[in-house]
């Protein structure tokens, strides 16, 4: 097996830690895209302590790894990874309100908190309606829409450091930016995030819920494997309308296509993750050569080559 840490210290941690590991386990079902080899071990965490734990066991071993959300905004490759991958999807999956503010665990699918709150009267998170998400995920990139930023309602973090440490941060000014958080910088893991609410009227709260989501189905290939926008936004302009002005919606390398709904989302047909990345890359080009526009990667890329 291809795996840069000993199969069975880590197996054996996870069983003495309670955390379920699964062993050669295909990433694609795990992401929206759907590609993707798989890594030598897979790592499900239900609560911060065994997480911290499993952290602690890697960082005695020195043992590089990598943390798997929701899967919403990742293009794994064909061959897989060689680390071992720790997900969040069964982390903390409780939601509890305190006063004004809603406390949510890192496994949470953003939609679900957005309606929940909506449902206790609470609003601020209504344009984050249909992003696919996890909680974790979202704040570790700072997930945004319509100009509005998940970072902003964001009043408390609680994480577990690369050395197995719990932590309570406190967010101040330049934690959070474009598709950037401290989360991302200092390697920390979420494991839950405390929101801050505004009390409004539930029908009203819903009724933009309604027009955030019309806007998106609009506007993005919802019915389509994706991972959302492929690339950043240049500074002050949008990557879709660069990369639709050249005419490259159509654009196909196998079964990856540009779609034609918004030019800066890569939808699946039943392609592979290197048709994806080759028309990634021929689209970067193409912008660069004939618009001047140096794009970058939004989504996460896991490979190992
Ligand atoms: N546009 C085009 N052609 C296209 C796509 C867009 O001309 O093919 C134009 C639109 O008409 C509009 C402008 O570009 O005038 C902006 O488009 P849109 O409102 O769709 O927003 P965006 O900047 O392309 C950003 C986020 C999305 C988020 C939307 C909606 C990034 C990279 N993307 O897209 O986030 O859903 O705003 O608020 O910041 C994601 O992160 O995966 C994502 C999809």
């Amino acid at each position: 097996m291809r795996a840069d840490v000993s199969e069975r210290t880590l197996q054996q941690a996870a069983v003495e830690l309670g955390v379920e590991c699964r062993v050669n386990e295909p990433l694609g079902p795990h992401t929206t895209m759907g590609v993707g080899g798989p890594a030598p071990f897979l790592l499900l965490p239900r609560d911060a302590a065994s997480l911290a734990a499993v952290m602690r066991e890697l960082a005695a071993s020195g043992t590089r790894y990598r943390v798997l959300g929701a899967g919403s905004n990742l293009i794994v490759a064909d061959e897989g990874v060689t680390t071992p991958v720790i997900s969040c999807a069964h982390l903390a999956s409780t939601i509890v309100r305190e006063g004004d503010r809603v406390r949510a665990g890192a496994g949470i699918l953003v939609p679900r908190l957005v309606r929940e709150m909506a449902g206790m009267g609470l609003s601020g998170l209504e344009f984050a309606e249909g992003i696919p998400g996890s909680v974790g995920g979202c704040v570790r990139m700072n997930a945004g829409a319509g100009g509005r930023w998940i970072g902003d309602l964001v009043r408390e973090v609680d994480v577990v450091t690369p050395t197995g440490g719990l932590q309570r941060r406190t967010p101040g000014p330049g934690d959070f930016g474009y598709r950037r958080s401290f989360v991302a910088t200092e390697h920390l893991i979420v494991v839950g995030a405390l929101f801050e609410g505004r009390p409004e009227d539930p029908a009203t709260i819903r009724e933009r819920m309604r027009d955030s989501r019309a806007y998106r189905l609009a506007t993005q290939p919802l019915s389509e494997r994706s991972s959302g926008c492929i690339f950043k936004n240049p500074e002050g302009g949008s990557a879709g309308e660069v990369l639709d002005r050249l005419g490259l919606k159509g654009l196909s390398v196998g079964g990856a296509v540009l779609s034609d709904v918004h030019a800066n989302f890569i939808v699946n047909r039943g392609g592979t993750a290197a048709d994806i990345l080759a028309l990634a890359e021929r689209v970067k080009r193409e912008a660069l050569d004939r618009s001047g526009v140096a794009l970058t990667f939004e989504v996460e890329l896991w490979r190992d080559a």
